[in-house]
């Protein structure tokens, strides 16, 4: 058990990578922080790990919404010690003089 007593938040862990991150850190003892924009992805993987994670609906493009996910994790479990910046968004393959102004805001709120 690798992360017993530590503390991770996840981003982007509704599902993909993050889901798997979750998952992986909970069998290693880390308590964990499933965020995700989506709720409903979120709540199931909690729910699937169980008793060891909790669940935000968080937009980490959001300041105060991020600053919420770190105040739910310290409430919940009493610090952070691990935080996995998964969460992120991209445009469709395409040409890159295609990406509008507003989808690159996003995607760099997002990734960055
Ligand atoms: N899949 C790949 O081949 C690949 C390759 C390189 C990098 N990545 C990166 O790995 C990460 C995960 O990729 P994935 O394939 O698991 O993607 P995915 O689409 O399966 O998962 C991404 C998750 O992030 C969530 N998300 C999106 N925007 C968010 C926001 N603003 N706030 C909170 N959550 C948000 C989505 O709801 C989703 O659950 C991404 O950052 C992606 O760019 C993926």
């Amino acid at each position: 058990m690798r992360l017993q007593n530590k503390v991770a938040i996840i981003t982007g862990a509704a599902s993909g990578f993050g889901e798997g991150v979750a998952k992986r850190f909970a069998e290693e003892g880390a308590r964990v922080v499933v965020a995700d924009l989506n709720a409903k992805g979120a709540a199931r993987v909690a729910k699937e790990i169980g008793d060891n994670a909790i669940w935000t609906q968080t937009d980490v493009s959001q300041r105060s919404e991020f600053d919420e996910m770190v105040y739910a994790a310290k409430s919940a479990f009493g610090r952070v010690d691990i935080m996995v910046n998964n969460a992120g968004y991209t445009h469709r393959n395409g040409d890159m003089l295609g990406v509008d102004e507003q989808t690159f805001d996003l995607i760099t709120a997002v990734n960055m």
